[in-house]
This record gives structure tokens, sequence and C-alpha cells, in this order.
């Protein structure tokens, strides 16, 4: 192995850049040449490529989204644009790449290997989701949970000084790891997770007895995807039903995805980067590199990406108990 390259894709997540650069320096540290890929497999498709120095990641540690960009890519999932990428990765005679996303990220990867058994491709997962199999936390997900929270605590101070209830939705199109550990931080009255089914008579029934007991204030954390719909339609569905009626949704959105990232996905976007390109260099591809209760895990691209991580149903039950 020759030359390694790395690049972002998918949503972006804070840690990526402390990610990219771990990735850069151990290459070079172990005498291979490392290469940036701009943009995710668009960049791979349009030969965006360059090489890189220890230098070119300076300083980049403590800052959110990703210096190489980022992108979903449609011209990835067409055999034409896989076939470009080749082409692409062979001119410019890459041997080994590290993928730092999600679920889409790793999808492709695998069908790109599939197709090209020559290619050799580990993956770093990066998603402020945390919703792969094969790591306790995903690269960004502590940084994002850290800014709902902070975000809800502010909430929470306004909603006490008017005696509001507050819908909040977080982000999670398929997943409810950042609500729920958002919800549990804050001391949230109720969780709405995709994960488990929502039963919204018992949530009217829930906050109708804190209004009757005179609670102050009151906040629903919602996960943009749950089941019975994203914060606004929640409400919708049983704004008839509640007692108060003063109320406010706030919708977090991509504040969530940015910021600079914490002391925990600094070290773990450096540390999984790091065992990324040992792992290529030990002649390992199609896997996730994760890290479990502190130990670094190997996961193939197809048990990341469809044995999702189940919500732990005690956190859950702790939300209500605690509220
Ligand atoms: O995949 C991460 C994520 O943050 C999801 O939680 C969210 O639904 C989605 O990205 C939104 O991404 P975009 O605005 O890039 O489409």
């Amino acid at each position: 192995m020759k030359k390694i390259a790395i690049f972002t894709s998918g949503g972006d997540a804070p840690g990526m850049n402390a990610n990219v650069r771990a990735v850069v320096r151990t290459a070079l540290h172990y005498g291979f040449g490392a290469v940036g890929i701009r943009n995710g497999y668009e960049g791979m498709i349009d030969g965006d490529m360059y090489d890189m120095e220890a230098r070119d990641v300076s300083n980049i540690i403590q800052t959110g989204g990703t210096i190489l960009g980022t992108a979903r890519s449609a011209r990835f999932m067409t055999q034409e644009g896989r076939k470009l990428a080749y082409d692409n990765l062979k001119k410019f005679n890459i041997d080994g790449i590290v993928a730092c996303g999600g679920n889409g990220t790793f999808t492709g990867a695998k069908i790109f290997m599939e197709e090209y058994p020559d290619i050799n491709i580990v993956g770093t997962p990066g998603t402020i989701d945390n919703d792969l199999y094969g790591s306790d936390y995903t690269i960004g997900y502590d940084t994002a949970v850290n800014t709902a929270m902070n975000a809800i605590d502010n909430i929470k101070d306004t909603a006490n000084a008017h005696g509001r209830l507050f819908f909040v939705e977080v982000m999670g199109r398929d997943a409810g790891f950042i609500a729920l550990r958002a919800a549990i931080a804050t001391g949230a009255e109720a969780v709405l997770v995709p994960e488990t089914f929502t039963d919204l008579d018992a949530l009217v029934k829930m906050l109708n007895t804190n209004y009757q007991n005179k609670k102050r204030a009151s906040v629903v954390v919602v996960a943009e995807g749950d089941d019975a719909g994203d914060a606004l339609e929640v409400l919708q569905q049983i704004k008839p039903k509640l007692l108060s009626q003063d109320i406010r949704v706030t919708v977090l959105g991509h504040i969530q995805r940015g910021g600079r990232p914490t002391v925990m996905d600094r070290v773990l976007g450096s540390r999984l980067g790091l065992e990324a390109v040992r792992a290529l260099k030990d002649g390992i591809k199609g896997v996730m590199i994760g890290q479990i209760g502190g130990d670094i895990c190997h996961t193939p691209f197809e048990i990341a990406i469809k044995h999702n991580q189940t919500i732990n149903p005690t956190l859950l039950e702790m939300v209500e108990i605690l509220s």
C-alpha cells in the first residue's frame, strides 16, 4: 500500500476534521502518501483530489464541518458514476481509502467494492445520529447532543418564565438517540423517538395532569422522524385535547450539525482515524472501525448499516420516572 485517501460524506458531523487529521498524519507516519478527496463520492467521480501534507491538517482539530467538504451523491448510485470514480482512483494511484460517514456512505462503499474487488475501503462512523451498529458512539453525536442540551436549557428558562409548554424538535430522521440523551440531560417531561410507538393519548394525559397539578412549564423533546410526526405535526394532532394552550414549538435544525467538537468527538475522531489507517495497512477492508467499551472493533459494512443500534428501554423509562 502506497497511497491512502480520505473523504467525508453524507451529513457533516463535528469531529470529522479530527478524523481527517488523524488519517493524514497516521498515513504519513507509516510512510504512505495521503490524499484528500473533496465532497465525498462527488469528488471521486470528478477526480477532485489532492495530495496532503501534515501541515494541510494543522489547526483543524477544534473546528466543526469538514475541510474536505461533503455531499450526498446521486451520481455514485449509478454504475456510470462508480466507473468514473474507479478510473480516477486508479489514475491517482490510490490503494486504500477511509470513508468517514454514515449509512449511505457505507452502503455506497459496499456496492463499490463488490463491483471493483481491488478497491480497499474502511469506514469511520461520522454522523450526529449515532445510528450505526459497531460503535458505542459515532463521531459528532456527543457534540450534537451537547448543542441540543444547551438550546433546551435556554428554552427551559423562557418556558418557566412564561409558564409554557414547549415541543422541541431535534434531528434524527430514523433514530432517537439525540432526542433521548438530550431529554435526559435537560430533565424533559417526555421524549418521542422513531424506534418506539408513540402513544399520543398517554402524552396528552400526562401533560394535562401536569397542568392540573400546576406544573409551571413542560418540555417535550421530539425526534424529527418520530412515528407520530415531527414536532408541529404532533402538536396539531393533540392541541384540541390539551388543557394548556400557551404552547410553542422550536425546531433546532442544523445548529446541531455545527460547532466546535467536544473533547469526546475530537478524541474519538482521532483514534478511529488512526485505527482506520492501521487496518488498511494490515490488509483489512469492508469494515467500519468503531469503539465499543473502549476497545476498537471492526464491523462489516452490511452489519454496521443494517443492524441499527437499539434504544435502551431503561433510558426511555428513566425520562418518564424522573420528569
Ligand atoms: O444524517 C444526519 C442528519 O443530521 C439527520 O438527522 C437529518 O435528518 C439529516 O441529516 C438532514 O440532513 P440534510 O439537511 O443534509 O439533508
